[in-house]
């Protein structure tokens, strides 16, 4: 059975991260954040996948090729201008002339797709919508449901005053071929606005298929923090064991004279230098530098960042190339790719900080 990926969102909420790095290829834990997904789909017996590209096309093709190194075959279709979610499969209509799966590339989830296709079929479902319930409905699509599950109403991003109920669309659909043909060709057209309210009105037979356990849709750099820290100290079935573990990378240079607390996660290449002391949790990319008594507590480093003598670094994240001179401070930062703090500059608390900006 194949699934649809739709991968071709702004990844506005997510900025200033998603300025040079599509959502889906952000990292997590040191691998691309779609890697997550397709192993998912991958153990699920799921192996035929369309991704739906849109924006930063390039750089998700050349991250995944055919998707052989993690035993998948990906095809992409791209859209000339982004399409919407529904718009989107519609593009990759000539490739889905059977039942198929279609899924948000922004969440990580232990959906179990087998039972979901199971309950697809056995309730004969033209659209089977997997919910999930959350503390907070408001950022997300409410799905209302009868109670054998046939949904009765959609309410996307519900004020606070609208919530009836804390079950959500979880981002994955089962759909059945003939839905295509309700979707217009070269027109924007979104799944959870205008298709499947569409279907209800037309007593489609739409199903929810309720799940628990662990899910995230990492469209905000607090929820990309969560699935990183999540996944890091055990949580989300993933394969970095234990609460507390340091697990250091190839060809790193690790002074003896440093203190690492876990969860600590180090890439490749890395030095570490006298005196530092970084307290998990933290995760560090490749090719990363910590000078001299640097303090890095609760943050995430992407790839060939310095953090260089006596910076700290705290509750924050640094995209790639970023350079922390002597002696700076960040804290509940977000300091997008290549930006650099002069020596001994003190940022602003919360500060956000965009691409190729020199500080101090
Ligand atoms: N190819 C393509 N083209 N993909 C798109 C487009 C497009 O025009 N627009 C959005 N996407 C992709 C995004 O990249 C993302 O992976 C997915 O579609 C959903 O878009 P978001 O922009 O992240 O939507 P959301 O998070 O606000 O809401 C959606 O997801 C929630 C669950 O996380 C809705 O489906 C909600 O109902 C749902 O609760
Ligand atoms: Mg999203």
């Amino acid at each position: 059975m194949k699934a649809v990926i739709l991968v071709g969102g702004l990844g506005t909420r997510l900025r200033p991260l998603t300025w040079n790095t599509p959502k889906s290829l952000v990292p997590v834990l040191n691998r691309p954040f779609l890697e997550y997904v397709l192993r998912h789909l991958k153990e699920q017996g799921i192996d035929e996948i369309v991704l739906a590209l849109s924006n930063l096309a390039v750089p998700i093709k050349e991250c995944f090729g055919n998707g052989h190194h993690l035993g998948v075959k990906l095809v992409y279709v791209v859209e000339e201008s982004a399409l919407g979610t529904a718009g989107a499969f519609k593009n990759a209509s000539e490739l889905l002339t059977d039942t198929f799966f279609v899924l948000n590339g922004d969440v990580f989830s232990l959906l179990d797709f087998h039972s979901m296709l199971e309950f697809h079929k056995r309730q004969n479902s033209l659209v089977t919508i997997a919910t999930i319930p959350v503390d907070d409905p408001t950022p997300f699509g409410l799905v209302e449901t009868a109670p054998d599950k046939r949904i009765t109403r959609f309410l996307e991003k519900p004020m606070p005053i609208e919530v009836t109920t804390n079950f959500i669309n979880a981002g994955a659909y089962i759909l059945e071929p003939s839905v295509l043909d309700s979707i217009p060709y070269d027109t924007t057209y979104s799944a959870e606005k205008q298709l499947f309210p569409n279907l209800l009105a037309n007593n489609g037979r739409l199903f929810a298929f309720p799940s628990t356990g662990y899910w995230i849709d990492i469209g905000n750099p607090q929820k990309y923090r969560d699935l990183n820290f999540d996944l890091l100290s055990g949580q989300g079935d993933c394969d970095f064991h234990g609460k507390q573990e340091v697990i250091i990378g190839d060809g790193c240079q690790i002074h003896p004279q440093t203190k690492l607390e876990g969860p600590v996660l180090v890439g490749d290449n890395c030095v570490i230098e006298e005196g530092a002391v970084i307290s998990g949790p933290v995760v560090i990319g490749n090719n990363c530098h910590v000078g001299e008594r640097a303090f890095i507590t609760d943050s995430i480093i992407w790839n060939e960042t310095t953090i260089a003598t006596g910076c700290r670094f705290i509750s924050s994240i640094a995209a790639t190339g970023c350079e922390l001179q002597a002696g700076s401070c960040a804290e509940k930062a977000i300091l997008a790719d290549y930006v650099t703090l002069i020596e001994n500059f003190r940022l602003t608390s919360g500060s956000v900080i965009e691409p190729q900006q020199i500080l101090g």
